[in-house]
């Protein structure tokens, strides 16, 4: 295959629902040359709250799904599945894999001054410990408060982004975090970009959220470049979208999340593969 052939083959971007469009918004804005296949999970969302074992199945037969479409490089846009089935998959599949974990950690370990750094996701992402060991493995010195706060994701798919209920909840959990006196925040999880906003608020001024999306983007775009796999023209750029159950459900989230309407949805059978 020549270098063009390689360079205009579609990257692939899974995630265990909508949540993985924060990341491909941003690829999309970084990238507006490339085309993208975005595999969403519907069907067996929420990834966070499931086992190891369970998630690494899942991870597999979404990467075998985008495989299939000939894509030249895969983004797992989901914290959870990146936390617990990355390592695996990346052994297993012979392609370039990448997560939002060490993207995101990496920033944070740029950011801190203090050396205290709070990291919010799903049950499954703060119990693997990945983002801190992430964090410990480029700065042994950096301290790490992980926080899960599952009622996040919910609240961002329903739209409750300035709602007062979101915004008590955001207080109950992140009350923790204000007490430990971090300066630098992970939004480790897709949703929570969503959320930024009252997030921001409940932490004070003197925290910076890091945001993972816009992280593994200019990762992404660091990579393909390193590997002269970036696509040449910005023309003529495709993007489609497959979804584990009901595509009008996942229309209308996405309109949520990234603000506008996307076409090209198909409902995939994921457990052929
Ligand atoms: N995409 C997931 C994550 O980033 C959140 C939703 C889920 O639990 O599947 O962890």
């Amino acid at each position: 295959m020549s270098a063009d052939d390689r360079q205009n083959r579609p990257i692939g971007i899974f995630a265990s629902g909508v949540g993985g469009m924060t990341v491909a918004a941003e690829v999309m804005k970084l990238l507006p040359g490339e085309h993208i296949v975005y595999f969403g999970d519907v069907g067996r969302y929420p990834y966070g709250g499931r086992s190891k074992e369970t998630i690494i199945g899942f991870a597999r037969q979404d990467i075998k799904f985008l495989l299939e479409h000939g894509v030249k490089f895969i983004i797992a846009a989901c914290n959870s599945a990146s936390a617990v089935a990355l390592e695996t998959v990346q052994k297993e599949f012979n392609i370039d894999i990448l997560g939002v974990i060490e993207p995101g950690a990496k920033a944070a370990v740029n950011q801190t001054g203090n050396d205290r750094v709070g990291i919010i996701g799903t049950v499954a992402t703060i119990n693997s410990d990945s983002y801190a060991r992430a964090i410990r493995d480029n700065n042994a010195e950096i301290k790490v408060f992980s926080l899960a706060c599952p009622l996040f994701v919910p609240l961002a798919e329903e739209g409750y982004i300035d709602k007062k209920a979101t915004r008590l909840i955001a207080e109950d959990y992140l009350k923790t975090l204000i007490d430990v006196d971090i300066d630098t925040l992970v939004l480790g999880c897709t949703h929570y970009p969503l959320l930024k906003q009252v997030i921001g608020e409940v932490m004070g001024n003197k925290v910076t959220l890091i945001d993972s999306a816009e992280e593994t983007a200019r990762e992404v775009a660091s990579v393909l470049s390193l590997k002269n796999l970036l696509r040449p023209s910005i023309d003529d750029v495709t993007h489609k979208f497959y979804v584990s159950d009901v595509p009008d459900r996942f229309s209308q989230v996405v309109r949520q999340f990234i603000g506008r309407n996307i076409n090209n949805i198909t409902r995939v059978d994921i457990t052929r593969y």
